[in-house]
């Protein structure tokens, strides 16, 4: 037996830190030929598993670039979520993001391990806090805005972000401005803000280079990665996204704020649309006995008050988004789950569950195809 070696101290092993995006590092990106694909943070479990797996991605033109979903995690599930896609993509960009809508006190301290655990960046969707942009300059982590316009786009570059990203009415999951389609958006925000732009919502292979050529810097691609074998979402999500057409398509009125949100019609969509309320039901088949932050009530309070339509009908009105989408993206209950998605679900391949790519292949795939698209882009950078 060899009893020195068990006298050595032995050090777990630290994995390399995340590094920044910031505006610099994406300057340097684009300044090398490459641009950003960017993996779009997918609440309630949707998007668990695949940020380390796109942020190890680092092609001849594409720099993959994951994201975190925040939302109903508590401090360890958020911090074991970050430490898995940094093991994944050892010195890769993987963000968190984060929405104003939620809880305030989940949203600080979603803030607060982000920034303790190092994250690339922190990205805010579904309403506006310039608290977090303070955060994010006193903890050193760059911070990007998603925005539906140009307003608000320059409204963010005077607050201090790095990047934006425009996202078009094309999106899946809740929608900032069902009149604003991604390539007038695009146009709009470029000219609206000198920061880098990352242009997101219905993006498919085929539209990858025509975004570029607009000015932006990046896309981002949300529901296509639903459709990987190598995601944590449940596979009936990932059926859900399989073989469908426009008429497969719905827009709901979610109980956040009256938002428009788009999702795969089913019988949930369908009863919404005819006007049936879905109040919170028990949540400890998720959450267990201690509750989600020790709140154990059928309604766990996961949005703001304010914004919450059915908390503020007393629960007789519109329905429990935390159900719906554990219901879709844990259970895989596909009549009452709420399944979000883009418009790019109607391009995803006729495959079967059993033929889906990983995200790897997928984003292989998205580079090859980019290098037949333009050609002559890595030669001009140098
Ligand atoms: C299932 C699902 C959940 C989403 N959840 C969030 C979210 O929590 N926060 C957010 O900012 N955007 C969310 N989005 C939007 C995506 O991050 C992304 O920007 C958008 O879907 C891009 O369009 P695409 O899905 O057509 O690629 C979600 C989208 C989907 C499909």
């Amino acid at each position: 037996m060899n009893t020195e070696a068990a006298t050595v101290p032995v050090e777990p092993r630290q994995p390399a830190p995340l590094a920044r995006l910031d505006r610099a590092a994406i300057e340097a990106i684009v300044a090398s030929g490459r641009r950003l694909l960017v993996q779009g943070g997918m609440g309630i479990h949707a998007s668990d598993g695949l940020a380390g797996k796109v942020a190890a991605h680092r092609g001849a033109r594409l720099v993959g670039v994951g994201t975190v979903s925040a939302v109903v995690k508590n401090a360890d599930h958020l911090r074991r979520e970050i430490r898995r896609a940094r093991a994944e993509a050892p010195g890769g960009y993987v963000g968190l993001n984060l929405m104003a809508a939620v809880n305030k006190a989940e949203f600080e301290l979603s803030a607060r391990v982000a920034i303790e655990e190092g994250v690339s960046f922190i990205v805010q969707g579904a309403g506006i806090s310039r608290e977090i942009v303070k955060w994010c300059r006193a903890g050193n982590v760059p911070f990007a805005g998603i925005v539906s316009s140009g307003r608000l786009a320059a409204m963010y570059e005077k607050w201090g972000a790095d990047f934006i990203v425009a996202e078009g009415a094309e999106a899946g999951g809740h929608i900032g401005d069902i009149g604003h389609p991604l390539p007038g958006l695009v146009d709009e925000v470029v000219a609206a803000t000198s920061l880098p732009v990352v242009a997101a919502g219905g993006v498919d292979a085929s539209d990858v280079a025509r975004y570029f050529a607009a000015g932006a810097i990046g896309v981002q691609m949300a529901s296509r990665f639903l459709a990987c074998s190598d995601g944590d979402v449940h596979p009936n999500f990932k059926q859900m996204h399989l073989g469908k057409t426009d008429a497969d398509i719905t827009l709901i009125t979610s109980c956040v704020k009256g938002m428009k949100a788009r999702a795969v019609r089913n019988t949930f969509t369908d009863a919404l649309a005819r006007g049936e309320s879905f109040p919170p039901r028990s949540k400890a088949w998720y959450f267990g006995p201690e509750g989600f932050h020790g709140r154990k009530k059928a309604c766990v309070e996961c949005l703001a008050a304010e914004v919450c339509l059915c908390r503020a009908s007393q629960f007789r009105e519109s329905f429990c988004i935390t159900d719906a989408l554990l219901a879709a993206a844990v259970k895989g209950d596909m009549e009452k789950g709420l399944f979000y998605t883009g418009s790019s679900i109607t391009r995803i391949p006729e495959l079967t569950t059993e033929e889906l790519p990983t995200a790897r292949a997928l984003l292989e795939d998205l580079e090859a195809r980019l290098a037949l698209a333009e050609p002559s882009r890595l030669a001009a950078a140098g």
